[in-house]
């Protein structure tokens, strides 16, 4: 059982090989994990707890963002208050991480949003791009590539080095579920990227999917499992 003053707050399991990736602790985010990985959780709840972790990591991983003071009034007097300082753009890996979107966009009603298509081809397990809706100069402060499941960690690499071209500023992964080969690789590959996630799992089996995980994040999403 974890310390109840420490579950606010992300912790780093290995910070000497992962400097940059942190993994929740939240009892919010366990409980709600474990109907996600369930396989008799149907797509409609298998969305709405994609959602409500979202929110859950989203605001974990903003806990570091620049605000800056503004003038409110509240009922009672003039008051001071904050308000995001950063243009944040959302990135959305497709199809799965579209179900992350508009918890995030609660949490950042301002965000921009960029779509990316990538797929995992499943004979070689490289990334395949097949969609990118990002504009010719990046418009934003600070990125988050929205994509539930980082195994290979190809994907995300792929993803990083699109916002890179683009000219990004800082990139955070949020992810749900990662492996260890997919920390290594986007943490050798691109160091300057903090990554957040719900759970590390123990590691990848033959075909590239995560164990435990919860398999096909995309599939399970949108009704298309086999
Ligand atoms: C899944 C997942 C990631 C990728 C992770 O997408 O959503 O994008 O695989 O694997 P990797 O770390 O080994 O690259 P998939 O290719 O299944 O596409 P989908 O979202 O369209 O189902
Ligand atoms: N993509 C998924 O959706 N699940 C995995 O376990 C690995 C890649």
């Amino acid at each position: 059982m974890s310390d109840p003053a420490d579950v606010g707050t992300p912790f780093r399991p290995d910070p000497v090989r992962w400097p940059s990736f942190h993994v929740s602790r939240h009892p919010a985010v366990r409980h709600k994990l474990a109907i996600l990985r369930d396989e008799d959780t149907d797509p409609k709840k298998f969305r709405e707890v994609v959602r409500e972790l979202s929110w859950l990591l989203g605001y974990e991983a903003l806990a570091d963002v620049a605000t800056r003071p503004i003038d409110i009034r509240t009922p009672i007097e003039p008051a001071e208050a904050d308000e995001l300082a950063v243009r944040i753009g959302l990135v959305p890996i497709l199809r799965a991480g579209l179900g992350m979107v508009d918890a995030m966009l609660e949490l950042m009603p301002t965000a921009q949003v960029w779509h990316l298509g990538l797929f995992r081809d499943e004979r070689t397990l490289r990334p395949v791009e097949y969609y990118n809706k990002l504009p010719d100069r990046a418009t934003v402060d600070l990125s988050l590539i929205l994509d539930p499941m980082l195994a290979t960690g190809g994907s995300a690499s792929a993803a990083i080095d699109v916002l890179k071209r683009w000219g990004a500023g800082r990139i955070k992964l949020v992810n749900l579920i990662a492996a260890p080969e997919g920390v290594d690789a986007v943490t050798s590959a691109h160091p300057d990227v903090d990554m957040y996630c719900a759970a590390l799992d123990r590691q990848l089996n033959e075909r590239g999917y995560i164990m435990p995980g919860l398999g096909d994040a995309g599939d399970r999403q949108f009704g298309t499992s086999q």
